[in-house]
């Protein structure tokens, strides 16, 4: 069923799994604020978007930052109309070591996943509160589980898990559900950047990590899309504070 009327919110989506989850969304009917750091990078997106008849909107913003997080909210509500859905995207990656990991490196990630998720869905709980209905799916990772050079990432995506769960407990009695969901190996700037920083190809790094998949291929922003817009539907209601891996396999 489609949800014409529906505000979808997707921070980190001018590229990659952000970019694939507002495409999705809007497909399903929904009106999407797409979200990014720089507007002009959110473009492309909204573009593809419109050019399919959909909706959306372009707004930058730094996840991290309080005062650009309300001033996104705020101006979605006046250009879109109140947000119900929300899908907490926006990603860093700083790997490293802990022995050569630096305090920036630590803060930056826990800055992005972690406060992002949380102004994010402070600012716009109010609205799904106001509606009695509301979606909340955030991006954890397999990396949740340990992954070595990923100290702070794996942290801040275990920290997702333990976020997603209270806010069901919180948000449930006003017919909001969270959830997150944990990716394994997609194929996106973001593994390109990990297969630069260990000194391999982006065709050698995916092969070594399809041989590890159990669905033998690679995952694609698509899968996690898909697996988000089965979350936010009215269908899911009653799946809250789940954790859905999208590996593959039990875990990539
Ligand atoms: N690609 C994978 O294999 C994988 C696996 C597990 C989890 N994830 C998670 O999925 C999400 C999307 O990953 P991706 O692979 O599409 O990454 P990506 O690097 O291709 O895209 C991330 C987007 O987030 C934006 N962003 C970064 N910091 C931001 C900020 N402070 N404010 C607003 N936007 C910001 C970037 O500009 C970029 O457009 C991330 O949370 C990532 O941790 C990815």
């Amino acid at each position: 069923m489609t949800q014409p009327s529906r505000v979808a919110i997707v921070t980190g989506a001018a590229r990659g799994i952000g970019a694939a989850t507002a495409r999705k969304l809007a497909a399903d009917g929904m009106a999407v604020a797409v979200v990014d750091l720089d507007e002009a990078a959110c473009a492309e997106t909204v573009k593809t978007i419109s050019d399919a008849g959909g909706t959306a909107l372009a707004v930058g913003a730094d996840v991290s930052d309080p005062a650009q997080v309300t001033a996104a909210v705020e101006r979605v509500v006046t250009e879109l109309g109140p947000p119900t859905v929300l899908v907490n995207n926006a990603g860093v990656l700083r790997d490293n070591l802990l022995f050569k990991m630096s305090d920036d490196d630590w803060e930056t990630v826990m800055a992005v996943h972690l406060r992002g998720a949380f102004l994010f869905s402070r600012a716009v709980q109010k609205h799904m509160v106001d509606a009695g209905w509301g979606r909340i799916v955030s991006l954890s990772s397999t990396s949740a589980l340990g992954n070595r050079g990923q100290a702070n990432y794996a942290a801040a995506k275990a920290g997702i898990q333990g976020f997603t769960k209270t806010l069901a407990f919180e948000l449930g009695r006003f017919g909001i559900t969270a959830n997150a969901v944990a990716p394994g190996f997609i194929a996106t700037d973001m593994t390109a950047a990990t297969a630069a920083r260990v000194g391999m190809s982006f065709e050698d790094f995916t092969k070594a990590a399809i041989s590890q998949i159990p669905v033998g291929r690679a995952g694609r922003p698509e899968d996690v899309a898909n697996t988000v817009s089965f979350l936010v539907s009215d269908g899911a209601g009653f799946v809250s504070g789940q954790v859905i891996y999208v590996a593959g396999g039990p875990r990539a």
